[in-house]
């Protein structure tokens, strides 16, 4: 309802109506700069969307397939890619400690066999969630040698802030001597 207003006094319903305006385009400003910034970060820092989904089951993940003790850690396919292959459980990463070649991709594969967790390798762009029944993947490569911490970022229990791994990145010749004596390798004491 609007009442008409009086000679020589300002329209209540028409000065709301423009601020109404206002604001809408002031938000849709706003949506609009997050969409560039979303669009900017994920080019420029080679953000990885989810691709596609894979599933593995989590009652026989420790008898058979992928995903078996003795098939974890890194290892260097045929074809010379180099494939990482992790467990998350409440509140360790299996293997403790993860060891990987510089400047060459290195492809991740992990899953959980509990409750969501979740790792990021470093400062670098290596992060994901991991959760039980789905293997998590992503391609990354390490630029320079040197060690990195991999906490979990998910809250997963009260042991949460005592889950994390270390990554250790070899110079490439290292790796392939590494590589060339074993075909799992990591830097856990066996
Ligand atoms: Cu696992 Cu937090």
């Amino acid at each position: 309802m609007s009442t008409a207003a009086l000679p020589g006094e300002p329209d209540s319903h028409a000065i709301a109506i423009a601020a109404e305006r206002r604001w809408a385009w002031v938000v849709i400003a706003i949506m609009a700069l997050l969409v560039v910034m979303m669009i900017f970060t994920g080019l420029h820092w080679s953000a990885m969307p989810p691709s596609r989904v894979e599933t593995v089951d989590v009652k026989t993940l420790h008898l058979k397939g992928e995903f078996v003790e003795s098939n974890l850690g890194t290892s260097v396919g045929a074809d010379g890619k180099v494939t990482v292959r992790l467990i998350a459980q409440q509140y360790s990463f299996q293997p403790q400690c993860i060891v990987v070649p510089a400047g060459v991709p290195v492809t991740f594969r992990g899953t959980s066999t509990d409750t969501i967790h979740g790792f990021v390798v470093g400062t670098t762009n290596a992060n994901t969630m991991v959760i039980p029944g789905f293997v998590a993947t992503f391609t990354t490569t390490f630029p320079k040698s040197g060690e990195h911490l991999m906490p979990c970022h998910e809250y997963c229990g009260t042991g949460h802030e005592a889950m994390w791994a270390r990554v250790q990145v070899l110079p490439r010749d290292e790796f392939v001597a590494l590589a060339r004596r074993s075909p799992r390798i990591s830097c856990v004491a066996r």
